[in-house]
């Protein structure tokens, strides 16, 4: 039996099913070998220990960005906020990798990966391992340095969340 005999539902129904598992919405950026800023929008962020800290995500095989920065050995997890949900879009658009940066306010971080200006949190990482599982990679990040609700002014931002392929403000009920 070959992997993709071995279950009777399609891969829509897949994806529709998981779409019913709301997610945080993170960009995760990195540099390149010249020095240029990569990023992606990533639902499939999370913690993964806290001694020693380690975090994690998965790329598609393939992916371009990652395959961008993953030479750089670092990157960071910027968790957006619910007034950033045109950098949600912008960094997931294909065919458009160069550009989405442009118009972008962001600083390095200490591992010199890009921090975005006004996102909830960020978390900068040095790789520890990427373990291929089916058509992702699973990236397993070290945490070297991360903050929350840094650079606003009042009230702490709020979260992008997204949920049955839309996105979503975050309303605290107890
Ligand atoms: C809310 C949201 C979450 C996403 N999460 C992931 C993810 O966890 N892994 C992934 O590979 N792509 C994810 N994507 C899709 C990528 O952002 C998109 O395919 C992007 O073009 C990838 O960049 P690349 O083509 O340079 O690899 C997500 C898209 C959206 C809108």
């Amino acid at each position: 039996m070959s992997e993709s005999d071995d279950h009777s539902f399609e891969p829509g129904h897949f994806r529709d099913v998981m779409g019913h598992f709301p997610t945080g919405v993170t960009i995760v950026a990195g540099m390149d070998a010249d020095g240029a800023p990569h990023g992606f929008t990533i639902g499939s962020f999370t913690s993964v220990s806290l001694d020693p800290p380690l975090v994690g995500f998965l790329p598609q095989l393939g992916s371009e960005t990652w395959s961008a920065m993953s030479a750089s050995g670092s990157f960071c997890v910027n968790v957006l906020s619910d007034q950033q949900s045109d950098l949600c879009w912008k960094f997931a658009k294909s065919g458009a990798e160069a550009s989405r940066f442009d118009d972008v306010d962001w600083h390095p971080s200490p591992s010199g990966s890009p921090v975005l200006d006004r996102a909830v949190a960020w978390i900068d990482c040095a790789v520890e391992h990427v373990y291929d599982m089916g058509d992702h990679h699973f990236v397993l990040g070290r945490v070297g340095a991360l903050d929350a609700d840094a650079d606003h002014d009042g009230a702490p931002p709020e979260p992008l969340l997204f949920y049955k392929g839309a996105l979503g403000g975050f309303s605290a009920e107890g």
